[in-house]
């Protein structure tokens, strides 16, 4: 065989792993699954541009590896897919940790401690081109020497030296889409793109950040500052509404389903609150099941197809868990982002959805029914004409009323004219663009007193006028 075709190997394999299409996010979220399965209490994600070559470190208190455990760990396929995993074990693939690191640097370390004793190896893409490597194997490194590096001295004295057990996962030489330092904004990307991920750990994992009554708690930090859990079901909320649990069997296995209803606009007790929870997208985009493997988010609002996102349904999310055991059944994928429901479950979704989806119908109708049935003439009737519904200038209205009653016949048609014009350009799609849109909040605050007295005398003159 040509010593060239052995040299491609390693980039060959680089350029496969990307097409897996990992990101900063997936990527990152695959190193923390290990931590918090090697039941760590505190990870610490150190990262820094370092004067345009930066590199970010994972650093755990979890159970760490001995020297036999970490060979065989750095290799790839170190577990097969269909070995028994205890049921808080993260992973499935025995890949996680060099392809989530391979997709996002070139140079992967790994230090571990156990029982006192330290271990290291590592993946150097570029070291194994240069080498002439011709297979592919971890490379072991020698822990005496790891002193004199400065990055790996600095990590190992903050985050392993004082406990007992615990790992660091190291890139370097990463890839230059998270921030090329021959770009003037490199260093800019690199924070935002940070940033980015700190937000989607927050989300993927809050049920560690924030544990329900006796499960576990995992504290993260992002270069000292603190994860705060995203909850995408706004449990703080006292106006959101839990419906029933279900719970279906799958192939001897429970899959518990949990769906919510998130308070409307009117109801959440504050704007900032309403938004939160609207995430970037928006709430239409937010609708869906959430899907967690052991707590851990792998899915975030999807409907599967079953139905559409509509905007009478936005205000509905599904949590929905399932444990590993049916890994193969849903079809998860490496990064761990991506499951398809079974047939049997498919059909049982669509059951919950079909019973539930009424519910958020019924926050946005009950309180459109609330708005018509309050005993107040509004200023604007809402008719519906053979199933079309059309907004106009109500005319009972004691105000409108009393014009209509003062003016001269000439003045009453033109003002039955400018009333018509007005309804029949109702803005109705830009009122349902805006509608949609979480972020946009109409003004709502009223008239200013000014005004208030204007009209309320004009109106008491046309009650009086009626003779009340
Ligand atoms: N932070 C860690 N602490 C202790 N052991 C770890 C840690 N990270 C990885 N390991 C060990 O290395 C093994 C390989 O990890 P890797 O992420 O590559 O595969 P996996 O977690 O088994 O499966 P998956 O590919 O689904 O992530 C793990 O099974 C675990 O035994
Ligand atoms: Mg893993």
């Amino acid at each position: 065989m040509s010593n060239s075709k052995e040299l491609l190997l390693p980039s060959a394999l680089l350029e496969s792993l990307r097409s897996i299409g990992y990101t900063l996010d997936t990527a990152s979220a695959d190193i923390i699954d290990n931590s918090i399965t090697a039941k760590a209490g505190r990870i610490s994600i150190r990262f820094l541009w370092n004067n345009g070559k930066p590199w970010i470190a994972i650093c755990d208190d979890g159970c760490g590896m001995s020297p036999q455990e970490l060979t065989e760990a750095i290799q790839f396929g170190s577990k097969s897919p269909n070995a028994k995993r205890d049921s808080d074990d993260l992973g499935r693939f025995g890949l996680g940790m060099k392809t989530a690191s391979l997709s996002q640097c070139r140079h992967m370390t790994v230090v571990s401690k156990k029982g006192g004793a330290l271990s290291a190896g590592e993946w150097n893409l570029d070291a194994m081109v240069s080498d002439g490597a011709t297979e592919w194997k971890a490379h072991l490194l020698d822990t005496d020497a790891l002193p004199k590096d400065e990055i790996l001295s600095g990590l190992i004295a903050k985050h392993l030296a004082a406990i007992k057990s615990g790992t660091i996962v190291l890139w370097q030489n990463l890839d230059p889409g998270l921030g090329d330092p021959h770009e003037v904004d490199g260093e800019k990307r690199f924070s935002a793109q940070m940033d980015a991920a700190r937000k989607h750990l927050e989300l993927v994992f809050h049920r560690f950040l924030s544990p329900a009554f006796k499960q576990r708690k995992v504290t993260i930090d992002f270069n000292d500052t603190i994860l705060e859990a995203l909850d995408p079901f706004g449990s703080s909320i006292p106006a959101r509404q839990e419906l029933p649990i279900e719970r279906i069997r799958v192939h001897g296995q429970v899959v518990t389903i949990q769906p919510y209803v998130l308070p409307h606009r009117a109801k959440a007790s504050s704007v900032t609150e309403y938004q939160k929870h609207a995430g970037e997208e928006g709430y239409v985009h937010n609708q869906g099941f959430y899907i967690y493997r052991n707590r851990r988010l792998i899915i975030k609002a999807t409907w599967f197809r079953l139905i559409p996102k509509d905007e009478l349904n936005k205000l509905i999310r599904i949590r929905v868990d399932i444990p590993n055991s049916l890994d193969d059944l849903w079809r998860i994928d490496v990064k761990k982002s991506q499951a398809n429901p079974p047939e049997s479950v498919r059909r049982e979704l669509k059951r919950i959805i079909n019973k539930i989806s009424g519910a958020g119908r019924i926050v946005f109708t009950n309180r459109a029914t609330r708005l018509r049935n309050r005993k107040i003439t509004p200023v604007w009737k809402r008719d519906v004409v053979e199933g079309r519904v059309r907004y106009g200038v109500n005319e009972d209205h004691p105000l409108v009323r009393g014009l209509l009653k003062d003016l001269p016949k000439a003045q009453v048609e033109s003002l039955r004219a400018c009333f018509e014009l007005l309804n029949s350009t109702f803005p109705y799609d830009m009122y349902y663009a805006d509608a949609a849109d979480d972020k946009i909040e109409f003004e709502n605050s009223g008239p200013s007193e000014d005004t208030i007295r204007q009209v309320g005398t004009q109106l008491v003159r046309a009650l009086r006028a009626y003779g009340f």
